[in-house]
């Protein structure tokens, strides 16, 4: 079965691997790639997804959308984690390519107009886009096949906050109505990509398996590991953003609850998501009445970065 797929994405090292699997996997028909700010700023984030399809002799539509939160203030750029490019500060090729004249909403909303209950949005950086392309068209929601969204934190913690996920923290008011929008949604969170670790026996079968791409996606991993042996004590990385692909191509990997989310906008919590269990009676009813989502909540880890090696091996 093909998965028609928009990826929604601030490139970023694990960004990247995932928009290499995006582009290869056969089970993926990638219709284009939206950008936004997040590990760099959005013109970088365009000129990486750009260089991306390049590399990999592929031509998908590139959409630039949000360079800055709905709100809050941008945070700076995250360089000691994907280096100031992006890409763990390797030397990079020219683009040749251009990106498309539409905006990541706009872009959105014609591509699912046009395969109404077809197209599943894969979501890996600051939720600006998908929250713009709500506005613009209220009735997303019922075309869209499914919206997944790597971010958040159920039980896990957060990882720029003590509770709050880089994605959710970097823009919570536009997280706040993608995650409680009403469309079918997965939230794949830090409680799954957390217990992914990719090390450097699966970047080499990455780098074997790719040419030029998979120099690139090698290069970059070097300095993104560097960041999680100082941060997390661990020889080898989170793959964030493919863990979002894994689950939608392998969910056989996941388990998954339904339950209410919400995101808290203000304050000490900023960025921190919350997620009552469906069924589950608390204090007040507050917590319960956004509308039914599915998180993950548990996953075989070692499956996933099999799986993940192997689609790019
Ligand atoms: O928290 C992990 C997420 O934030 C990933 O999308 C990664 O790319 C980082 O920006
Ligand atoms: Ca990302």
């Amino acid at each position: 079965m093909s998965h028609p797929i928009i990826f929604d994405t601030d490139p970023g090292v694990d960004d990247a691997q995932a928009i290499a699997i995006a582009l290869r996997h056969p089970e993926i028909e990638l219709l284009g790639l939206t950008t936004t700010y997040g590990n760099v700023d959005v013109a970088t984030a365009t000129r990486n997804a750009l260089l991306l399809t390049q590399l990999a002799g592929r031509e998908v539509p590139v959409a630039q959308g949000a360079a800055a939160p709905l709100v809050k203030a941008r945070h700076p750029a995250p360089a000691h984690i994907h280096g100031a490019n992006g890409l763990g500060d390797i030397s990079l090729p020219e683009v040749t390519g251009r990106p498309d004249p539409r905006s990541a909403a706009q872009f959105i909303i014609d591509t699912v107009n046009a395969r109404p209950g077809e197209v599943t949005l894969v979501a890996v950086g600051p939720l600006g886009n998908l929250a713009a392309a709500l506005q613009l068209d209220p009735a997303l929601t019922g075309k869209v096949k499914r919206v997944v969204v790597m971010g958040g934190s159920v039980y896990e913690g957060g990882n720029v906050t003590p509770v709050a996920e880089a994605n959710i923290f970097n823009d919570p008011d536009a997280a706040a109505r993608v995650l409680t929008a009403g469309w079918p949604l997965t939230l794949v969170g830090l409680d799954v990509t957390h217990r992914c670790v990719l090390d450097e026996a699966h970047m080499a079968r990455i780098a074997a398996g790719q040419g030029e791409l998979g120099r690139v996606l090698a290069d970059s991993y070097a300095f993104y590991r560097d960041f999680y042996r100082h941060a997390r004590g661990i020889d080898g990385c989170c793959p964030h953003d493919s863990c979002a692909l894994a689950w939608l191509l392998r969910p056989e990997l996941f388990t998954t609850a339904p339950g209410h989310l919400s995101v808290v906008t203000h304050g000490e919590a900023e960025g921190q998501t919350l997620f009552a269990p469906e069924g589950r009676a608390f204090i007040a009813p507050r917590w319960s009445q956004t509308p039914l989502a599915e998180a993950c909540l548990e996953v075989d880890g070692e499956a996933v970065v099999e799986w993940i090696a192997a689609t790019l091996g």
